[in-house]
C-alpha cells in the first residue's frame, strides 16, 4: 500500500514545513503503509528537512528527462536527488490537459527518472467524454502501453489510475469501477496501481479494500493533516 499526497500548487515553504512536522507526529505508530508527499518545487527542501529520518518519502510533482540543458522551467532528476527527493509523479492529467504533455513526454519522464533511481507514480485516466463513449479501456491501453514500452515493469514504477472526471470534483469512481480499471491496467503492466480522484477519509477504506487497489494518490484531502493521516490509517488496516 502506498498513499501519496499531491499538493499541486499549494503550500509555500513555511506552510509546507509546518504541515510536515504535524503529519510526522500523526503518523507515528501507523504501519503497513508507505507514505509520500509531493509538495511544489519551492517547498521540497523545507519538507525534506522536516521529514529527515522519518519514513515519509518526499516526491516531486513532475521531473524532466534530461540531466541538464536548455529546458526553461524544468527540473532534472539529479537536481531533485541532490535535495533528498526520492521520486516524482509524472503524467498527471493536469499536466496532460493544461500543459499539453503527450504520452511520449510522460514516458520519457518516467524512463529517465527510473534510470536515475527515482520512484515514479505515472498517472493515467480517461475523461468523462471518453468514458461515456465507451473508450475507457482504449485510452488506458494507449497511456499504459506508452509508459510500459519506455520503462517496462520497473520495480520502482507505480501506476495511478485517475479518472479525469473524478479529480477535484467530489465524484469518486465506485469501488467496482476502480477495481475494473485497475485489473485492466494490471493485465497490461504488472505493477501496483493507486487510485486517485476525490479520495477522502470517508471513502478510502472501501476503495483500498478492492483486490487490485494498491493505494491512493490524494489531492484535496492531502492538504489537511487530519484527513491525510486518516486516509493513511485506513490504508494501513485494509
Ligand atoms: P483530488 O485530486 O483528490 O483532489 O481529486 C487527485 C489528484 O489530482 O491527484
Amino acid at each position: 500500500m502506498l498513499i501519496a499526497g499531491n499538493w499541486k500548487m499549494f503550500k509555500g515553504p513555511a506552510e509546507a514545513e509546518a504541515f510536515a512536522v504535524e503529519l510526522r507526529g500523526r503518523l507515528e505508530g501507523v504501519s503497513g503503509v508507505d507514505v509520500a508527499v509531493c509538495p511544489p518545487y519551492t517547498s521540497l527542501a523545507a519538507v525534506v528537512q522536516a521529514l529527515d529520518r522519518s519514513e515519509i518519502a518526499v516526491y516531486a510533482q513532475n521531473v524532466h528527462w534530461a540531466g541538464d540543458g536548455a529546458y526553461t522551467g524544468e527540473v532534472s532528476p539529479a537536481m531533485l536527488l541532490e535535495l533528498g527527493v526520492t521520486g516524482s509523479i509524472v503524467g498527471h492529467s493536469e499536466r496532460r490537459q493544461l500543459f499539453g504533455e503527450s504520452d511520449e513526454m510522460v514516458a520519457r519522464r518516467a524512463r529517465t527518472a527510473l534510470e536515475a533511481g527515482f520512484g515514479v507514480i505515472a498517472c493515467v485516466g480517461e475523461t468523462l467524454e471518453q468514458r461515456e463513449s465507451g473508450d475507457t479501456e482504449l485510452v488506458l491501453k494507449i497511456q499504459v502501453e506508452a509508459i510500459s514500452f519506455a520503462a517496462g515493469a520497473h520495480e520502482r514504477l507505480v501506476i495511478a489510475y485517475e479518472p479525469v472526471w473524478a479529480i477535484g470534483t467530489g465524484k469518486t469512481a465506485t469501488p467496482e469501477m476502480a477495481e475494473e480499471a485497475h485489473a485492466f491496467i494490471k493485465g497490461l503492466l504488472d505493477r501496483p496501481v493507486l487510485y486517485g480522484g476525490s479520495v477522502k477519509p470517508e471513502n478510502a477504506a472501501e476503495l483500498m479494500s478492492q483486490t487490485s487497489v494498491d493505494g491512493a494518490l490524494v489531492g484535496g484531502a492531502s492538504l489537511d493533516p487530519d484527513s491525510f493521516a486518516a486516509i493513511c490509517r485506513a490504508a494501513s488496516t485494509s
